[in-house]
């Protein structure tokens, strides 16, 4: 190849790469609901457009894009069916794409419109959030009621494909108690209680958060074997239990009030009983490559900068976290590799 191929190449790659048509193509296709319309049986651009509320010319010229990005196929003129990576953008796929990506979600709106200043919070080390917002990202969700509902759901979202994994890879067999710290509305904790029948738990997440669980868990058929907790994971948790579960949660905090959370597990988990955290590992030393999981994980450490002050971590940073609390590393074990998400384990006694 010579130098002029391999330059064009690069030039091919890295426009391809910073376009922003691409993101926000799939964003306009998800918000029009485009492919639950398609997947559901609409075959003409006319119908589309008119079911979808678009104009057909606009239309036409989305769906020419979309089809170049295997989103849609056109098997004839002003004809569309689901090309191959139509179905992950439908709103009943269990990776929850479609609500993180719908611009109709409070939280999906400020979260993309929080990106943009990426520059500044790289030259600050700071979040963006107080400045673009008015508000600290939890105050905000506080504060604004449709805000924190569409939070909550991008988590229940995500939580459909988590749950069951952490129901699966982990080893419950001994224990008889769990919970589930910042368990959000409860689909993580009823997935695992789903699965092991003799297990009951607790859920503690914020007050509002946990005042939206009771029909997650009635739904799920586990009610009566969750109590539920409303308060703050930096005050004392109920005792007594043999696992806390930690999902996505030391993410949002830097090191100091990590620790702080670590601590009230420790306190909170009967001798010989763990500390289990659900995060996403970054490599200690990064690496160009096609690795999935560290693509997620590397921007879910770029968003937890924009939006809280905090940080995905390695292994060893998580292990000196614990250490800090007075717990002993017990192991990590794969949860969900390609999303870079791994159970990170924790002795306690
Ligand atoms: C990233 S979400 C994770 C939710 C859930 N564990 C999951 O994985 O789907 C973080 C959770 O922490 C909760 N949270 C934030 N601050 C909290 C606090 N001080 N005490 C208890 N929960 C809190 C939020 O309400 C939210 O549900």
């Amino acid at each position: 190849m010579s130098t002029r191929d391999t330059d064009r190449d690069a030039v091919i790659k890295v426009a391809r790469g910073a376009t922003l048509f691409t993101p926000w193509a799939l964003r306009a296709a998800v918000t029009l609901g485009l492919p639950d319309l398609v997947a559901g049986g609409v075959d003409d651009l006319a119908d589309l457009a008119r079911r979808s509320g678009a104009d057909v010319g606009a239309l036409r010229r989305l769906v020419r894009y979309l089809v170049l990005l295997e989103v849609f196929r056109a098997p004839a003129a002003d004809r569309v069916e689901l090309g191959e990576l139509g179905a992950v953008l439908c709103s009943g796929h269990p990776a929850g794409l479609a609500k993180a990506l719908d611009q109709r979600e409070a939280f999906a709106r400020r979260g993309d419109e929080a990106i943009a200043s990426l520059p500044e919070a790289v030259r600050t080390g700071k979040s963006v959030w107080t400045g673009l917002f008015g508000r600290g990202f939890w105050d905000d969700l506080a504060a604004d009621a449709v805000l924190g509902r569409s939070f909550d759901a991008a988590m229940a979202a995500h939580a459909a494909t988590l749950g069951p994994e952490v129901a699966r890879r982990y080893d419950w067999s001994g224990v008889r108690h769990v919970t589930d710290v910042g368990g959000g509305t409860g689909h993580v904790l009823a997935a695992v209680l789903t699965a092991h029948p003799g297990l009951t738990g607790t859920l503690v997440d914020l007050p509002a958060t946990v005042g939206a669980a009771d029909p997650v868990l009635r739904a799920a058929g586990v009610a009566d074997r969750v109590t539920v907790a409303g308060g703050s994971f930096f005050e004392p948790l109920p005792g007594g239990t043999d696992v806390c579960l930690l999902a996505n949660i030391l993410h949002d905090w830097p090191d100091e009030d990590a620790v702080t959370i670590l601590r009230r597990c420790r306190a909170a988990v009967v001798a010989g009983g763990q500390v289990v955290l659900v995060e996403r590992v970054l490599d200690e030393v990064p690496a160009a490559g096609d690795d999935p999981g560290q693509f997620v994980a590397s921007q879910r450490d770029l968003a937890m900068l924009l939006l809280l002050d905090a940080a995905e971590r390695t292994e060893a940073q998580f292990a000196r976290l614990g250490r800090e609390a007075g717990l002993r590393p017990g192991g990590v074990v794969g949860l969900l590799p390609e999303q870079g998400l791994f159970l990170v384990c924790f002795d306690v006694g």
